[in-house]
């Protein structure tokens, strides 16, 4: 049989490439057992060739759309025990042209921190996740391979009345979630969890261990926000905590459009960023099955924290958002870690161990965002429920609005990488699940949050149209593997960092020259 030249060049490039990666990760490996000398170093690598390599890939990813046979696997995974085996992995993997990606809690929307183009190595974080809290003076330092769960149960087992402003998912690891921004329930009243970081520790390009003071104020600027894997290895973050009150109060109200949604969603929009601080109601859209036999109709469900009792909550509603008819008995009142519980999904009474626990099955999905400046009409709404009835959204999908205002507007879009401050009502998080396997049903879903985010363009942010880098969406642009260029990773650079990308780029030329540290949506240096 005659193979067409493009074929045969193509096989012969293939095999090659094979060869070179085998040899490369020899080498790697190498490297890595000559420099850790009598190091337990061996005890935490995991090549195909072990047997427990498919469960620690797998411990932490958490989208099943990256874990298909197709999906390129590390050549290696290591799970440091601490700061010097870091230091042997980035210099042995530089040496040898390995590419690294660091995985903290694996909750990368486009799974970047376990999966690559290129022949690849994980650097698992999950030995490093002390936490420890010091309440008399209100901060915590925690490591970042410590999920919010596990930080949320320590501050909890400390006091009473200290928090922290993070996000809703318990198993979400620290380590990308505060380097993207990080934010909960209790943003309008604090902000970001990146707003909370008061100290760092990191693992430069050339295997330096910084702290906030060796690594100054630019570098620590970029990664509270700047998205993780740019910069380094951020081993450990010292956070402030923040008080909440003994007793909180949540509430969900339901409404479908029969019980007018749409109005009360319009009104929300007036409101939700110019509430008390201390109130925080988002809302969930899904369509749902109509009560009239056959028929679909679009839930609307107002999900909310207030931080104190009921006894200020309804008057405070009653002045505010009277259209919403909230009463008593709609209302929990709880402590602040059984509100995180709440959030999370978990049943009134749950113990808090439940925040211990690392695992999270979910089918695929894929998210995108948005960020909206002026209220969308009813009719533009309206859009939005036809496309909720589509075959696609059938399973499950929606959006989730979340209100800003409160300390969000005050703070300046400069302070930290995250820009999204004064000026933005409420932000828009696009879903879609589905459970089929096979590339049509990912084809087919993800043509379908597309068209969605198409329809929604005029009633959104333009120029840049924004995004939030911990909803991490390749649609918006990529990096050219091998070649960044300036030009056009500020294409997404600017919607995930409006000005502040100029920044990101200008330390990260300084820190990361030689561009060790990428992935498809990573701050490339000036000479790439
Ligand atoms: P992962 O380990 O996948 O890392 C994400 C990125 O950071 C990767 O590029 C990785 O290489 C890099 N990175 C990780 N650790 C690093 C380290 N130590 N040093 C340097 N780089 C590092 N967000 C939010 O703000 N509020 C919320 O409520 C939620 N809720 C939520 C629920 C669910 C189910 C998911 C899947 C995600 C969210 N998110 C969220 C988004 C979440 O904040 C975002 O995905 C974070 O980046 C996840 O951080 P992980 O460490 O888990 O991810």
């Amino acid at each position: 049989m005659k193979l067409p030249v493009s074929l045969f060049v193509f096989a012969l490039l293939y095999s090659f490439l094979l060869a070179t990666s085998a040899h490369t990760h020899e080498n790697f490996l190498q490297c890595l057992t000559l420099h850790s000398g009598n190091d337990s170093i061996s005890k935490v690598i995991y090549t195909p060739s072990n047997s427990s390599y498919s469960s620690v890939l797998e411990s932490s990813i958490r989208n099943p759309r990256f874990s298909t046979p197709s999906t390129p696997k590390p050549l290696v995974i290591i799970t440091p025990l601490g700061v010097s085996q870091i230091q042997e992995i980035l210099s042995c993997a530089q040496k040898h042209g390995m590419q690294v990606r660091v995985r903290s809690g694996g909750h990368d929307y486009e799974g970047l921190s376990y999966v690559s183009p290129v022949p690849f190595v994980i650097l698992d974080m999950i030995n490093l996740r002390n936490i420890s809290v010091d309440v008399e003076n209100s901060f915590a330092w925690v490591q970042s391979g410590a999920t919010l769960g596990e930080l949320y149960y320590e501050i909890a087992e400390q006091s009473k009345t200290l928090g922290f402003p993070a996000g809703l998912c318990p198993t979400i690891g620290v380590g990308g979630h505060f380097s993207g921004g990080g934010y909960g329930t209790i943003l309008r009243k604090y902000g970001l969890a990146a707003d909370h970081v008061i100290d760092a520790h990191l693992i430069d390009v050339k295997g330096r261990f910084l702290d906030r003071k060796s690594m100054g104020e630019d570098l620590f600027w970029a990664i509270r926000g700047g998205g993780g894997a740019s910069f380094g290895v951020i081993v450990a973050w010292k956070i402030k905590l923040v008080p909440v009150p003994s007793t909180v109060t949540v509430f969900t109200v339901n409404k479908n459009l029969e019980q007018n949604a749409t109005k009360l969603l319009h009104r929300w929009q007036y409101v939700a960023d110019k509430f008390d601080k201390d109130l925080f109601i988002r809302v969930l859209l899904t369509g749902v099955n109509s009560s009239q036999e056959g028929k679909k109709t679009v839930q609307a469900a107002f999900n909310s924290l207030y931080l104190g009792g009921k006894d200020k909550l309804l008057p405070l509603m009653q002045e505010s958002f009277p259209e919403l008819g909230l009463v008593s008995e709609d209302c929990k009142e709880m402590s602040w870690i059984q509100s995180i519980l709440y959030f999370a999904g978990f049943p009134t009474g749950q113990s808090l161990d439940v925040l211990l626990n690392r695992t999270l099955t979910v089918p695929s999905y894929k998210a995108k965002s948005d960020y909206v400046k002026n209220p969308i009409p009813e009719s533009g709404l309206e859009g939005i429920w036809q496309r909720l009835y589509e075959k696609e959204a059938a399973e499950l999908a929606g959006l989730i609005l979340t209100p800003y205002g409160g300390k969000m507007s005050e703070i300046s879009e400069s302070a930290i990488p995250f820009p999204h401050r004064a000026g933005n009502i409420y932000k828009i998080q696009y879903l879609v699940y589905w459970s089929e396997e096979g590339t049509a049903a990912t084809e087919s879903h993800v043509s379908w949050i597309r068209r969605l985010y198409a329809y929604m363009a005029p009633y959104v942010s333009k120029s840049p149209r924004e995004a939030y880098i911990n909803y991490r969406d390749l649609d918006i642009g990529t990096n050219n593997e091998g070649n960044t260029s300036y030009r056009q990773a500020s294409i997404w650079g600017t919607k995930y960092f409006k000005n502040n990308f100029k920044r990101l780029v200008h330390v990260k030329t300084v820190f990361d020259p030689t561009n060790f540290f990428r992935n498809e949506q990573s701050i490339p240096p000036l000479s790439h």
